[in-house]
């Protein structure tokens, strides 16, 4: 694996996207102008690989941050047709515990924002319901064995927390750690309080993917906008890589690509 140079780097800039960082090695830092551009040159990455492969498998994140690239992809399909039919989508997380009809769940959010709205048939989200531990471990295994009878994740599109979190991955999670139940943290809590309306209505647990499954994409986006990201999305490039911030491990992807908005990159530009 050969490291781009600053050349290189300037040289292929995404359509839609202000400027590529040059910094060497891994990941690529793309920044757009604003949110709504980042959203169509990340909703354009999107479309490409459905259109070249049209039975791509799509890992998918919920949180604010990618609604505006789902509302892309739902303009994409509604006026020039793209169609969706033969992909595969698995999402990064769930609450715990959360039925997926509840108006909180990951699965009502993907619902509305996306799925209800294009030709995909074939996603699923972790399953959040209450049952058993055995039972609860034996689904997360499933789900692994179902990414992996897909083929695999060709493109996996992540938020990141204010922890540095990507799927529900807090800090201290296992780089080797597979779909799991694990605890939130205080901080991701009261960050989800928002969407709850009050903190304690914002379940104390979630199943996510772990780092192991995410880093075993072919292809990973990790996607921040706002001032409000520009500390964690600083800290996930340049410090040295480690589990006490999750998102610093796609540094050691070969294909990780980081697309910000200029508030979010404003900490690298300076
Ligand atoms: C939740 C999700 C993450 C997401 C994060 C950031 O914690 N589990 O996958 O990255 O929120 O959310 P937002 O995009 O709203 O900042």
């Amino acid at each position: 694996m050969s490291n781009p140079s600053p050349s290189q780097t300037g040289a292929d800039r995404e359509p839609g996207v202000a400027m590529t960082l040059d910094r060497l090695g891994h990941p690529r830092v793309h920044v757009a102008p604003d949110y709504q551009s980042l959203c169509v040159a990340v909703a354009e990455r999107i479309a490409h690989l459905v259109q070249v492969k049209p039975d791509a498998v799509l890992g998918l994140a919920t949180g604010s941050t990618p609604i505006g690239i789902y509302q892309e992809l739902v303009r994409l399909h509604q006026q020039i047709g793209l169609d969706f039919s033969g992909i595969t989508c698995f999402n990064l997380d769930e609450y715990y515990p959360m039925d997926p009809g509840d108006d909180h769940s990951y699965h009502t959010f993907m619902q509305q924002h996306l799925f209800g709205s294009i030709n995909c048939r074939n996603w699923q989200v972790p399953d959040g319901r209450e049952r058993s531990l055995e039972t609860i471990a034996e689904d997360c295994r499933r789900y692994e064995e179902a990414i992996e009878k897909a083929g695999g994740i060709d493109l996996q599109i992540l938020g990141i927390g204010s922890t540095g979190h990507i799927g529900f991955n807090e800090p201290g999670s296992a780089p080797d750690s597979k779909t799991r139940l694990v605890d939130l943290d205080e901080s991701t809590r009261l960050n989800a309080a928002r969407d709850f309306g009050r903190l304690e209505h914002v379940p104390h647990q979630a199943v996510t993917m772990g780092i192991s499954t995410i880093l075993k994409s072919r292809e990973i986006m990790l996607i921040a906008s706002g001032a409000g990201k520009a500390a964690i999305v600083y800290t996930a490039l340049n410090v040295l890589v480690t589990p006490l911030v999750p998102a610093s491990l796609l540094q050691n992807h070969p294909n990780a690509s980081f697309w910000l908005d200029s508030a979010a990159a404003q900490a690298l530009e300076n």
